[in-house]
């Protein structure tokens, strides 16, 4: 066995599951990013966490409303992941400028991003920062699945792969 550095350790991580977060700003603004790093973290409630750097947005935007929509990438938002992770929410209205498609919320104010694997609605009931990310705890209040079942992603190292329904 060789020891690594932390650095180098981060790399090992692959592959990864991805959340895209989707939030809105005080003024309404919705807006999204991927984020690599967010999990179920209780079952029973069921809760999830997600880490955020508090240079995004969308850590504002989850700040300023307490909300935020969990949901899991699908088959064929790759180019997706790719816009909405590379801009801020706050330089460009993300939703306007890829035109994303979006539906009502039922618990939140927060859009559902249609053709993910997955939606949950989740009210912020925890913050802690540990080290350089926010992690938001959120109890999930409302669940949506697509009404075929779709992919979720998985990154590997920047190129995704399609986890089917069995
Ligand atoms: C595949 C991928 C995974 C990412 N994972 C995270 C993450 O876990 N946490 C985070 O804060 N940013 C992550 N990012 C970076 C944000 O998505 C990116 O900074 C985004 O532009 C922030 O948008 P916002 O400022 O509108 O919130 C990831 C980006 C990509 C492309």
């Amino acid at each position: 066995m060789k020891q690594v550095s932390p650095d180098e350790a981060v790399g090992l991580k692959f592959p990864e599951w991805l959340i895209m977060v989707v939030s809105r700003d005080a003024k309404g603004q919705p807006n999204v990013q991927p984020a690599g790093w967010g999990m179920i973290c209780s079952g029973d409630p069921l809760y999830v966490a997600v880490a955020i750097s508090p240079e995004n947005y969308t850590c504002q935007c989850i700040r300023e409303t307490g909300e935020f929509v969990f949901a899991w990438p699908g088959e064929g938002q790759d180019e997706l992941i790719m816009q909405t992770g590379t801009c801020h929410g706050n330089e460009v209205n993300k939703f306007e400028e890829f035109n994303i498609p979006w539906s009502e919320p039922v618990a939140t104010n927060v859009p559902l991003l249609d053709g993910a694997a997955a939606n949950l609605e989740c009210q912020v009931m925890h913050e802690y920062q540990p080290g350089d990310c926010v992690m938001f705890i959120g109890e999930v209040v409302a669940a949506h699945v697509p009404d075929e079942p779709i992919g979720k992603l998985s990154n590997f190292a920047g190129k995704f792969a399609v986890a089917r329904p069995l």
